[in-house]
């Protein structure tokens, strides 16, 4: 696959995203084309896609580059102004705006209903919208309001998205339903209990629909993100949008890359795309190896001793390093081993 994606700052940090999930990036200038080889055109053309929460944060990003790719896009957002500013900044010929409120069926409904009529078919559903209530520290701090409140729109609002694309969706036409999780889908202890709740559930979820689903071709997924600097995140970690990329990057594994809504967006396109033909039922962990190691209690906490030497890197502690090797020359055990095996050899050969 070959990504020809527009030149600037977020770009460039993008496509370093992109290279690492296997996706090869070309830099160019104008809008964003991906073609895979012996394509000719861009990856979503002919598609069409609800994406709800599509007016802002993640939603929005994902929302413009689909309709760089060529997909026909409809809004579904309870921010109306919001909603109708990205209608008008990618057209109204190619793209929708619908109020929609996740929680409540007949609006759900009703923006499935809107793409059919509006664009002829639904090939993608995004169910992107979730909210996160304030972390108590005490679970005896929590109001079962706020509680309800997340699950309704992050566990119901997926439930709903699903039962009423597949309700249209038509079998065998290679479409995909795409729910956003998040890193909170597969660890606890960072956000709050409702939270961490509804992404597991999320990916649960996900895993039912894939059952049902796969038995009429439709694809379905899950992308789970790190913090991503987004309205959603602003309020949550009370930072700006530097200050919430600086925290995160500098706690994942992977180091030289910030993680931004382009990274969830270009791994909803591949979902959304054909060439995730033979995908269905994962969760797909975006985050700069941050849940893959547990640093508080890891051998590269001494990542501050790393040596880099002409291209190849040497950590103090390593225990295959030079360093370590000379203790162990010098024991009896590797002399006496020294004597009885070499010794015999030399004189043998
Ligand atoms: N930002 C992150 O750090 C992050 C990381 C991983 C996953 N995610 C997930 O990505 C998705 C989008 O997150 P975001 O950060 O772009 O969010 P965002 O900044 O767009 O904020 C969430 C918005 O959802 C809207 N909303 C609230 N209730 C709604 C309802 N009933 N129906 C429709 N919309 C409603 C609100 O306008 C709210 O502002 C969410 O599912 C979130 O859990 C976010």
């Amino acid at each position: 696959m070959v990504v020809a994606a527009p030149v600037s700052k977020k770009a460039i940090r993008w496509t370093g995203l992109a290279y690492g999930s296997g996706i090869n990036v070309t830099a160019a200038c104008g809008k964003v084309i991906l073609i895979t080889e012996g394509r000719s055109q861009a990856i979503l053309e002919v598609k069409v896609a609800v994406i709800t929460r599509g007016a802002a944060g993640i939603g929005k990003t994902t929302a413009i580059l689909f309709s760089q790719q060529g997909c026909k896009v409809v809004i579904a957002d309870i921010q109306d102004d919001l909603g109708h500013s990205v209608w008008n900044e990618i057209g109204p010929e190619t793209s929708l705006f619908v109020h929609c409120d996740v929680t409540k069926a007949d609006d759900v409904k009703n923006a499935v209903d809107k793409a059919v009529s509006r664009f002829g078919k639904l090939d993608i559903m995004f169910k992107n919208a979730g909210i996160i209530d304030p972390s108590k520290v005490r679970t005896t701090d929590n109001e079962i309001a706020d509680f309800e409140r997340v699950l309704a729109v992050n566990v119901t609002g997926v439930f709903l998205g699903k039962k009423h694309a597949a309700r249209v969706i038509l079998p065998g036409k290679q479409c995909s339903i795409i729910n956003n999780g998040s890193i909170s889908s597969v660890m606890g202890g960072l956000v709050s209990h409702a939270y961490v709740a509804s992404k597991h559930t999320v990916v649960g979820l996900t895993k039912i629909a894939a059952a049902e689903l796969g038995r009429l071709g439709i694809r379905v997924n899950c992308i789970s993100a790190s913090a991503t600097a987004s309205p959603l995140a602003r309020n949550i970690f009370e930072s700006d949008d530097d200050e919430i990329e600086r925290r995160f990057t500098g706690m994942n594994s992977l180091k030289g890359v910030t993680l931004i809504a382009q990274d969830t967006a270009v791994a909803a396109i591949y979902f959304g795309s054909d060439e995730s033909r033979c995908v269905s039922g994962h969760n797909f962990v975006i985050d700069g190896g941050f849940t893959v190691a547990n640093t508080s209690f890891s051998i590269f906490n001494q990542l501050e001793k790393i040596k880099l030497t002409q291209g190849s890197c040497c950590l103090s502690g390593d225990p295959l390093s030079k360093n370590n090797i000379k203790p162990w020359k010098n024991s009896l055990v590797y002399n006496v081993a020294k004597v009885l095996i070499l010794l015999p050899l030399n004189m043998y050969f």
